[in-house]
């Protein structure tokens, strides 16, 4: 075992990636490595990138040519998660420099791939794909987020949506064991935590292996934990959205106010040049539930504009679809051709100029909506869970369980550690956050 090796990882893209370096990091840990804050102090430079839109995939790029000098230092690179899967052996013909690429699904190999680093191999590869039937499960999580314990429930996807990459980068989906994703949660709640975090692609296509629980009934386990007062689930796929999952916020208390659900387009024809496999109609109908909810649900959904052969018609379709559901929160992306995907040989006539314009039109209508939406929580009393401390407004920062995030003053001298809860007054309101007053 390695004496003092240090490691620098960073992480871009998604909440699975986060909850996936959490895994690599303790893993790391158990194999005797230490993790140091820059890549200078470093013997091995980690990188877990993302492929999700061109622009994400340049990133890892940008930042191995930023420190390629420091292979000369001894140090050595690896190449971890979406990026890693794409481009596989590519990367070492793009950059020497890199000894290691590890896609996600090749994770539990870690500790052989770090020996056979150490050992002095310059070209190591796990690139596992979509025949592999194991999920990364690791009891040496070293959880980095003070305040939210991920769980992978479900990893890979076999959707095949036209435009994404994740079939590709992440494998073919499976799940894990009802009573393993419990027994974690357990322990999540021994350490303290009181928020929960579910995590997979497509988190409503879970199928427990054991044959015990649905998707709903395992929500509701886990909403049920004792001292979990929080549980988040991302990130969930229309057509697979069952009303069982209403059912279950509406039963149990500790499941959030908040669902996001991806629509990516409000056109029906553009969702069916898009593999969606759901109608606006459908979409909308599911909203419906999810509006007559015993408590307000906050909604939030992913948009992209500009797929190949989107017309000035089917946008106004989104917009209109943006309208009727009033959504707290949009994410909103320009289409970004992927390798593999069947989009590619769509063709993409858009120009990015346009794309830019119907996105700048759609987020600005966005702000508006939000604008009223948020304004009706003035003069509300809502309870917050502290994140942290913004020391240059002098505000404790939290979120409410609708996962809005509200910014406060507080009479205590010192600041509410993270994962405090407190009730905050609001005293201001604006598209993007909630200010107030503890009280
Ligand atoms: N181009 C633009 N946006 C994309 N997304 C996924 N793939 C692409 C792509 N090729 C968006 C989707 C998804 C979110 C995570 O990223 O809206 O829900
Ligand atoms: Fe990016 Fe998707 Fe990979 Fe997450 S799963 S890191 S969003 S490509």
């Amino acid at each position: 075992m390695a004496t003092d090796r240090t490691f620098y990882l960073e992480t871009f893209g998604c909440q699975m990636n986060a909850h996936d370096s959490e895994k690599v990091i303790g893993t790391l840990e158990q194999q005797g490595y230490r993790r140091v804050e820059s890549e200078e102090e470093a013997d091995l430079i980690l990188y877990n990138t993302c492929s999700i839109r061109d622009k994400a995939e340049q990133k890892v790029f940008h930042r191995l040519q930023d420190y390629k000098t420091l292979y000369k230092a001894g140090k050595r690179f690896g190449v971890l998660g979406c990026v890693a899967q794409q481009e596989g052996e590519k990367i070492f013909a793009r950059a020497p420099h890199v000894s290691l690429v590890s896609g996600s699904a090749s994770y539990r190999r870690l500790p052989e791939m770090l020996s056979r680093l150490e050992a002095g191999e310059k070209r190591i590869t796990g690139l596992d794909d979509r025949q592999t039937e194991e999920t990364f499960e690791t009891e040496f999580t070293a959880r980095q987020n003070p305040y939210r314990g991920y769980i992978t429930i479900i990893e890979g996807c076999d959707k095949f949506c036209a435009y994404c990459v994740v079939p590709y980068t992440r494998g073919k989906e499976r799940s894990r064991r009802s009573s393993s994703v419990l027994d974690e949660a357990r322990r999540i709640a021994d350490q303290g935590y009181t928020e929960i975090q579910l995590l997979g692609q497509n988190v409503n296509s879970y199928r427990d292996p054991e044959g015990k629980r649905s998707f709903a009934e395992l929500l509701a386990a886990v909403g049920e934990t004792v001292g979990i007062r929080r549980v988040r689930f991302t990130t969930s796929h229309p057509r697979d959205f069952t009303r069982d999952i209403v059912e279950a916020i509406d039963a149990v208390p500790a499941l959030c106010d908040h669902v996001h659900l991806p629509v990516q387009s409000g056109s029906s024809r553009i969702l069916n040049a898009m593999r969606r496999d759901y109608t606006a109609e459908e979409y909308l109908e599911k909203i419906a539930w999810l509006k007559a909810a015993r408590r307000p649900i906050s909604l939030s959904t992913d948009i992209i504009v500009g797929f190949p052969g989107e017309r000035p018609d089917d946008f106004i379709e989104t917009m209109d679809l943006l309208a009727k559901v009033e959504y707290d929160c949009v994410f909103g992306f320009k289409y970004s051709a992927r390798p593999n995907t069947p989009a590619l040989t769509m063709i993409d006539s858009i120009p990015d100029e346009e794309k830019a314009r119907r996105l700048q039109v759609l987020l600005e209508r966005q702000r508006e909506i939000q604008r009223v939406n948020y304004a009706k929580h003035l003069g509300q009393t809502v309870e917050v869970m502290v994140e942290g401390f913004n020391p240059a407004r002098e505000q404790v920062v939290g979120r409410s369980s609708q996962n809005k995030p509200v910014n406060f003053s507080c009479a205590q001298a010192i600041a509410p550690a993270p994962g405090t809860y407190l009730n905050v007054r609001i005293t201001t309101t604006h598209p993007n956050s909630l200010v107030g007053q503890a009280v």
